[in-house]
């Protein structure tokens, strides 16, 4: 150390080649901390006589409600008369304290022994209040997406980019933009999409999706979007998160803050917000009117929707997780939108209960995958798409004549009385729709069924909330 403790750290990082979030201490200098950060989140957290640092605001909100975001490129010197901020080049800057404005209730467990089932409880408000602030009597209102109608109408290719159960949102994206807007849509793991040398140019809209806004892959897809030319949308949780402040359109979810590392109530409102999207361009480029109406008046009647199911049906979920004690695999199948659903559903099996999952178009059971079921093999079929009801039941019928107890997840409940050991009854709404309350139950099953081996729901073992490596 040449003796100044914030410039010798200067001079290192300026030799650091990569990605990372640092917080550096020196013996000679006890009670200090310099902070610097590249392309990873780093939030220094304002207590009374303390400083917190931390790479998402979640973990601070039990200690304070004032955070500094700290850019790429700038140092936090941390001592106990308070905090500095330099830019690159050394000068001191402003720090600018963001209040975070979650109420406290949102993180706390409320009563609840896991936040991860709080938070699937929470998803009728939290459906209600993201749809409420975009979904006015006058129709959609999106104050931070600036595209302009005829940017829109010039949109030729949508790519939707995101991790995960982000990306899992993104599936049911491309299924209802492909088919109201009848422009063709891509999507892409951001882990993929940013080696795979994606064709973008001004006329293409990349669509990121991103809890935390802060995931490393995602972030750097949607640099590499934007590099290239695309018009970047993102659909973010976290105000303020990287994504959202390097976004030049936003599009907020109002889940409030997700604890448990397993998504559940920013996944639906981030289908809600692509619902809503897809309805958003419908209306701009005049396609499809009449299945635009039909949505929003869908969407307006989802929250309580969701209220209603969850009133009456959890504890039938909960019943069928009981008998997951001798489960070792698990299929989730579907078809179209109910395919996605069923990828979703089985992430968030094996990532709270450990049991080995797998999802399969509906259809492709045959192909291979039906050697795999024998007598008591759980198989969670999804049918909440009318067109699909009878080949999908028909595909749950090649797994039921092979031995597979069948737990039925429908609008149709009807249709499956034979072929079903029990069935989870959804409530109706547009087929569009049907993956936001279908979503619910899968999420439940994961639920109780990790609860009933007794894990540690909220943070399941080797996982974090926000993944800034890659
Ligand atoms: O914060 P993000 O939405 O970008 O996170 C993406 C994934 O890491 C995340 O959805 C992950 O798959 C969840 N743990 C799933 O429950």
């Amino acid at each position: 150390m040449t003796g100044d403790f914030v410039q010798t750290v200067r001079q290192v990082v300026e030799k650091l080649k990569g990605s990372y979030a640092l917080a550096i201490l020196a013996a000679q200098r006890p009670g200090e901390i310099v902070a610097v950060r590249q392309d990873s989140p780093l939030i220094i957290g304002l207590g009374q006589g303390e400083y917190f640092i931390a790479s998402d605001i979640s973990p601070l909100l039990d200690y304070t409600r004032q955070v500094i975001i700290l850019e790429d490129g700038q140092l936090a010197h941390i001592a106990s008369q308070g905090v500095k901020i330099q830019d690159r080049d050394g000068n001191e800057v402003a720090a600018k304290i963001t209040p975070v404005l979650w109420d406290a209730e949102a993180v706390e467990k409320g009563g609840f022994q896991h936040f991860m089932l709080k938070e699937i409880m929470e998803q009728p408000a939290a459906l209600r209040n993201t749809l409420g602030k975009y979904l006015q009597e006058g129709g959609i209102s999106l104050p931070r997406v600036h595209l302009r109608p005829e940017e829109l109408r010039a949109i030729d290719r949508i790519c939707i980019v995101a991790c995960g159960t982000a990306y899992h949102a993104g599936l049911t994206g491309k299924v209802l933009f492909e088919s109201m807007l009848r422009i063709p849509v891509e999507i892409d793991l951001a882990s993929e999409f940013r080696y795979r040398k994606p064709i973008l140019d001004g006329n293409s809209l990349l669509i990121i999706i991103s809890q935390s806004g802060e995931t490393a892959d995602t972030l750097a897809a949607m640099r590499e979007g934007l590099r290239l030319g695309a018009k970047v949308l993102a659909i973010c949780n976290v105000v303020d998160s990287t994504i959202a402040r390097e976004a030049p359109n936003v599009i907020y979810t109002v889940a409030g803050p997700e604890i448990a590392v397993a998504s559940t109530k920013a996944y639906t409102t981030q289908m809600a917000v692509l619902a809503l999207l897809a309805c958003y361009f419908s209306q701009v480029i005049k396609r499809e009117e009449g299945v635009f109406l039909q949505l929003l008046q869908g969407l307006r009647e989802l929250p309580n929707l969701a209220d209603a199911f969850l009133a009456s049906h959890a504890k039938t979920v909960e019943e069928i997780a009981r008998l997951s004690l001798d489960w070792r695999d698990a299929f989730f199948i579907g078809r179209g939108l109910d395919w996605a659903i069923a990828q979703e559903g089985s992430l968030k099996l094996k990532e709270v209960s450990y049991i080995h999952s797998e999802a399969y178009a509906a259809g492709e059971l045959k192909h291979g995958t039906l050697a795999l079921i024998e007598e008591g093999v759980p198989v969670i079929g999804l049918v909440t798409q009318q067109q699909l009801v009878e080949k999908t039941v028909s595909n749950i019928w090649e797994a039921k004549s092979r031995g597979a107890a069948i737990y039925a997840i429908t609008q149709f409940p009807q249709r499956l009385t034979d072929v079903a050991d029990a069935i989870i009854p959804l409530p109706r709404l547009p087929d569009p729709l049907m993956p936001i309350l279908a979503a619910i139950p899968t999420q439940l099953l994961a639920y109780y069924a990790a609860a009933a081996r007794g894990l540690d729901v909220d943070k399941p073992r080797n996982l974090a909330k926000s993944v800034t490596v890659e």
